[in-house]
Order: structure tokens, then C-alpha cells, then sequence
């Protein structure tokens, strides 16, 4: 047990997905996996391990923003040794050949300002996606016939943004889409030597205002679940 999962030692699989929402896990859980078992309920921040197609796998919340997510990928990875850790979330396109639906997998993620900032201080670092990961993830979407981008990504610190200039530095600089957890995620795996991947939906858009009908979001993190899946064990 740690301060934020309760989870018992070797109740967490090496291989963890990490949607935002505890009850998008609840939901993945009980779609994808077998055998499946609730390992944490604090804050009801909610997880579950099962296995998919014979692989042990933990499904947990990791909340809203990189705060959030920093508390439980350090605990993941320190505490209960997790060793590939897939965010599936969703994200606001920003240039306008990425659609509503479409999957963005995030090879790299600009941030203003993530839980990590301390380390690094005046350096601009570069937190990056695991490639292995990342390709068998471009393939296991190109299988689905998802049309699917790979670049760089924006993840903010505050969803009502203030600061317009910024997202316009971003579009301007080739970043396709903006979300909220990708960078720290990155930072964190790559300081501990483990594998990382941000898989995401383009659930809205920036700049034509679109949105993803709330009766396709299902489907489309059904998609997320299982690409991720698929570039874990594949
Ligand atoms: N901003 C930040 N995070 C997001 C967005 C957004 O527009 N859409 C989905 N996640």
C-alpha cells in the first residue's frame, strides 16, 4: 500500500493503462479483461488488474493533469514496479489536417510547466515516448483503420486557458494536438527507465470548435484500450 493505491505488492501487472477517469477504468476493466479484480479505491481513484489474451494487466485512474498523474506513475513505478505505463486519454486538435476521432500518438510533449520543473530548472527538456511502443501502436491503429498522427503534442496546465498566444505558438510550431498528463508521464519514465506511450482520441478542436458526439466517446476509447493493449504485448 501506498498513500494514494491501496493496492497490495504484486496486486499491480508491470504493464499499466492509465485513462484519466476512474470510471473510464472501471469501464475498460470490465470490457477488455478477464479474471478482473479491484485493487484500489482511494480517493476512488479506481483500479483494476485482470489479464487480456493471457497478459496481466492493471487499469488506474491517474485523474486530471500532470499533478494528478505524477502521484501515481511515482507510486506505480517506486512502489509496485510498474514497467510500461499507457496513457489513453483524449486531446483538443490543433492543426487542421488532424480530424475529430482521429488518434494521436504523442512522440514527444511540449509543457509550460510540469511537476518535474524543479529538476530541471533552465533546461528545455524533451520528454519522449518509448518507440517500441509507439510503432507497434501506429500499426495495431493502422490495423483498425483509424486515421492516426505521430508528432508532438502540447500538454497544459489548465484546460480554461487564459493564455490564447501559447496554443497559437504551438499550431504555429507543428504540435497536433493539446492535453494534460503526457509530458509528465514521459518525464517520469524516462527518469526511471521504463517504457511510455500516450495513445489519445481527438475528442474536440480547437479551431473549427468541433466536438466527438458524447454516444461515439465509448467507441472510441474502446479503440484506445485496445491499441494500447496491442502495443504492449504484441
Ligand atoms: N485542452 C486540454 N485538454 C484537453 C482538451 C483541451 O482542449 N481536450 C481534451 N483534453
Amino acid at each position: 500500500m501506498t498513500i494514494h493505491i491501496g493496492a497490495n505488492p504484486g496486486d499491480i501487472a508491470e504493464t499499466v493503462l492509465l485513462p484519466g477517469d476512474p470510471y473510464r477504468a472501471k469501464w475498460a476493466a470490465e470490457t477488455f479483461l478477464e479474471d478482473v479484480k479491484l485493487v484500489n479505491e482511494v480517493r476512488g481513484m479506481l483500479g483494476f488488474t485482470g489479464t487480456w489474451n493471457g497478459h496481466r494487466v492493471t487499469i488506474q485512474g491517474s485523474g486530471m493533469g500532470m499533478p494528478s498523474l505524477s502521484i501515481y506513475v511515482n507510486e506505480l513505478i517506486k512502489d509496485y514496479d510498474a514497467k510500461t505505463l499507457i496513457r489513453i486519454g483524449s486531446c483538443g486538435g490543433m492543426q487542421p489536417q488532424v480530424g475529430i476521432r482521429d488518434v494521436i500518438l504523442a512522440s514527444t510533449s511540449s509543457t509550460i510547466s510540469t511537476p518535474s520543473i524543479g529538476i530541471f530548472k533552465e533546461l528545455n527538456f524533451a520528454p519522449s515516448a518509448d518507440f517500441g511502443l509507439l510503432h507497434k501502436a501506429f500499426h495495431a491503429a493502422e490495423k483498425k483503420g483509424i486515421t492516426t498522427h505521430v508528432g508532438g503534442i502540447y500538454s497544459a496546465d489548465v484546460f480554461y486557458d487564459e493564455r490564447p498566444d501559447l496554443n497559437e505558438q504551438m499550431t504555429r510550431h507543428g504540435i497536433l494536438a493539446v492535453e494534460m498528463e503526457a509530458a509528465e508521464l514521459y518525464n517520469l519514465a524516462l527518469r526511471y527507465n521504463r517504457r511510455a506511450l500516450a495513445v489519445l482520441t481527438v475528442s474536440d478542436h480547437l479551431q473549427t470548435g468541433e466536438a466527438l458526439p458524447s454516444e461515439d466517446r465509448e467507441k472510441s476509447f474502446g479503440d484506445m484500450v485496445e491499441i494500447a493493449l496491442e502495443a504492449a504485448f504484441s
